[in-house]
């Protein structure tokens, strides 16, 4: 079996959304310390609802995969339902994900959340900072997903000699 779906491949090669919004409402940038990887997301939202979303992404195939398709999931929406977008939903859209690359979704949930936070600050808007707060890639993963995680890192740090973290 590939390791990466159709939806991955096709998201990576041909991404949506990228760019930048000159005058975008709300802007979150976020990145992964381990792997080095940033992304950043622009919202452009009117009468509750994303008007336009773009995206810059500085890492790896996955991470770009999944802010295409976060993107995609978001346009439209009211701002409630894109507080109800995890990555789990990007990965369920994406036909999953390698074990090992779940924390790429996360990055692109925790940008769209940060895009939504710097709205509601510049706007004066309360909200629940619990709705902010870290999220841990392996938090909704099922015990045996994880451990096929490590044995698949195992394996590759056994192969090329890398230490995977
Ligand atoms: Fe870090 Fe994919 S390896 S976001």
């Amino acid at each position: 079996m590939a390791l990466y779906s159709e939806k991955v491949m096709d998201h990576f090669l041909n991404p949506r959304n990228v760019g930048v919004i000159e005058d975008a409402d709300g802007v979150g940038e976020v990145g992964n310390p381990v792997c080095g990887d940033i992304m950043k997301i622009y919202l452009k939202i009117k009468d509750n609802r994303i008007e336009d979303v773009k995206f810059e992404t500085f890492g790896c195939g996955s991470a770009i995969a999944s802010s295409s398709m976060a993107t995609e999931l978001i346009k439209g929406k009211t701002i409630d339902e894109v507080m109800e977008v995890t990555n789990k939903a990007v990965v369920e859209a994406l036909d999953g994900l390698p074990a090992h690359k779940l924390h790429c979704s996360v990055l692109a949930e925790e940008a769209i959340r940060a895009a939504l936070k710097d709205y509601f600050d510049k706007n004066g808007i309360p909200y629940d900072p619990e709705e902010f707060r870290e999220h841990d890639a392996e938090e909704d993963v099922p015990p045996e997903v994880l451990e096929a995680a490590e044995a698949e890192k195992a394996a590759a740090a056994a192969s090329c000699g890398t230490k995977f973290k």
